[in-house]
């Protein structure tokens, strides 16, 4: 079943908690939280501190996306924070598997993460051992920028390689998701949706989360329907 995790960045922090509160109403099933150092991408954003804040408003698991340099060195002090999902990007770790292996240890959930310009068969031998990888489907750095078309046939690509191996791990799409891209997103074979303008940006985040995650299932919907009638797979 196709999910919807709003990203905190782009809500109004002054009232964080409410924001949460009508994510959650609206059907949220996790907090995408955007963690960036102003070195691995161009922007600042929040650290430990803030997801220990985040985890005292929600019950949701809590999806940290390091865009740090060195993320090894803060892996223990977003464990501590709470946080139950943690991503590393492929680009930030030159022992992406020792990495991998550290947010284990701390009893989180590992996904890595893929810049647009990373192609997806560089991953291929560290993929037993994600729950999740993330697509980043614009330049990490900013809410609100335009989805990069080519992001589909990645998702396709590791859509295909997740059946071929007969894996599990969850994919998650980043950057663009809104009412307009989400149906070709999840047609390609996406799970996981990350939205930040589309959920916060209009004042009404309960109302927007619950139209898009509306529009991702009948999408997925169309999907099984075709397939029940013989029609191509999502993933061809
Ligand atoms: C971009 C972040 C995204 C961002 C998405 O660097 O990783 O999570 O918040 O924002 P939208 O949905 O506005 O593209
Ligand atoms: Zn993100």
């Amino acid at each position: 079943m196709v999910e919807l995790l709003p990203s905190v960045l782009s809500a109004d922090f002054t009232h964080l908690a409410d924001q949460i509160a009508a994510v959650e109403r609206g059907g949220g099933t996790a907090l995408h939280v955007d963690v960036m150092d102003g070195h691995f991408v161009p922007n600042l954003t929040f650290g430990p501190p803030v997801v220990a804040s985040l985890r005292k408003a929600t019950r949701l698991p809590l999806d940290c996306h390091l865009m740090i340099d060195n993320p090894n060195e803060f892996i223990a002090a977003f464990a501590e924070a709470g946080a139950n999902w943690l991503s590393v990007h492929y680009e930030a770790c030159p022992h992406l598997h020792r990495s991998l292996q550290m947010i284990l240890h701390h009893g989180m959930k590992p996904g890595v993460v893929l810049n647009p310009a990373t192609r997806v068969d560089l991953i291929v031998d560290i993929l037993p051992m994600v729950h999740h990888v993330l697509v980043m489907s614009v330049n990490p750095g900013f809410a609100g920028q335009e989805f990069i078309p080519f992001s589909l046939e990645k998702i396709r690509r590791l859509a295909e390689i997740r059946q071929e191996l007969g894996l599990a791990f969850k994919i998650e799409v980043d950057g663009g998701v809104a009412h307009d891209t989400v149906a070709p997103i999840v047609q390609a074979g996406a799970d996981l949706l990350v939205a930040g303008s589309a959920v916060f940006g209009a004042g009404q985040p309960e109302r927007d989360v619950r139209a898009l995650l509306a529009a991702a299932r009948e999408a997925a919907d169309r999907i099984m329907a075709s397939q029940a009638a013989g029609g191509k797979s999502k993933i061809h």
